[in-house]
């Protein structure tokens, strides 16, 4: 790095941040709403729109009360949403993840309906739809990854079919990509992107998510297929891997514990980076918010902000509503 010329007193790197025209001058980072991806978990029944307790502001919805949500969503500026079901039931195989009338597939179908230009991606796992609770075929306690490649394809299939603009593979199996890319090629979906949940770690981040998408697993954890918190190298290596079996968006998840990986997938590849700030990190500063224990609206879009300055592209977050309303004001 070059040495400043100047020293103090000639130096003064106060004065850059006198004003806030200055301020904004030299802003290195701008969030905008163009960045937001906004998760939506979908229900079945009719007239649902129930508020999720460790996720103040989220709410379930059945695909009817979609409709008028995702207007709202998009009359905000908010370019895409995630899609998240809970089944009417749950078995073994999660059958219900690739039903061609299953809640997602009948949440794609009334959103297209009501907002077509609204980019729908879908999360494409099978923890919502298991009765174990795992995201794949268990076979003696653990979770098979070339039986479930199977179910993963066939359930992005029937999303792509109900008229999903994306999906995007969150179960971390070796090879989900590859499955995914060529079902959708053989079927007539070459031009569907895979935004793949690409570097995504064991976190106890995602807590309130679970509680939410009834997600939980039922014996034992995740860890013999999402990564180990401490590891960086791998997460490059599964970047790569999920890039070389064709993945068009690859996401770092959890955001604000793993900004460093995001800010070294950024440096070593070329391809969008996506990074989702999840329930967790959205439940704990909600929390504190609500205790007074910290100004909720700052803390928000300084941690949205860290998370586009550390090199993501695009950001899935529960904040999005709020935050495209902030950005306008
Ligand atoms: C499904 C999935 C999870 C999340 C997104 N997709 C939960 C998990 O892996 O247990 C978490 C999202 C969040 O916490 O906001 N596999």
């Amino acid at each position: 790095m070059k040495l400043n010329e100047a020293l103090f007193p000639k130096l003064r790197l106060r004065r850059l941040r006198r004003t806030p025209a200055l301020r904004r001058m030299v802003r290195e980072t701008t969030l905008s709403v163009e960045d937001f991806i906004y998760p939506l978990f979908v229900a079945p029944g009719h007239g649902l729109r129930s508020e999720i307790g460790s996720m103040p502001g989220c709410y379930h919805f059945s695909p009817d009360t979609l409709p008028d949500e995702v207007e709202e969503i998009s009359g905000l500026g908010i370019p895409a949403v995630i899609l998240f079901g809970l089944p009417e039931t749950k078995d073994e195989a999660g059958s219900e993840a690739y039903h061609p009338r299953g809640i997602v597939q009948e949440a794609i179908r009334a959103i297209k309906g009501a907002v077509p230009e609204l980019l729908v991606i879908t999360d494409v796992c099978l923890c919502e739809y298991t009765s174990h609770g795992h995201c794949g075929v268990v076979v003696d306690r653990e979770v098979d990854n070339d039986q479930t490649l199977e179910l993963l394809a066939r359930t992005a299939l029937s999303h792509a079919e109900a008229g999903a603009d994306m999906v995007a593979p969150s179960d971390m199996m070796d090879g989900r990509v590859a499955a995914i890319r060529a079902r959708l090629d053989e079927s007539g979906f070459s031009h569907l992107p895979i935004m793949a949940y690409a570097a995504k770690y064991a976190s106890a981040f995602y807590g309130p998510f679970r509680e939410a998408a009834e997600s939980a697993p039922q014996f034992g954890d995740r860890r013999g297929y999402q990564m180990d918190p401490p590891n960086v190298r791998e997460a490059l290596r599964e970047v790569e891997q999920d890039i070389l079996e064709g993945a068009d968006i690859v996401m770092v998840k959890p955001a604000l514990a793993y900004l460093d990986v995001i800010a070294r997938v950024r440096q070593d590849f070329h391809h969008p980076v996506a990074a989702y700030n999840v329930s967790g990190e959205y439940a704990m500063l909600k929390a504190a918010a609500r205790n007074g224990w910290l100004d909720g609206q700052q803390a928000a879009l300084e941690v949205l902000t860290a998370i586009k300055r550390a090199g993501a592209d695009l950001i899935l977050t529960y904040h999005a509503k709020e935050a495209a309303r902030w950005l306008k004001s």
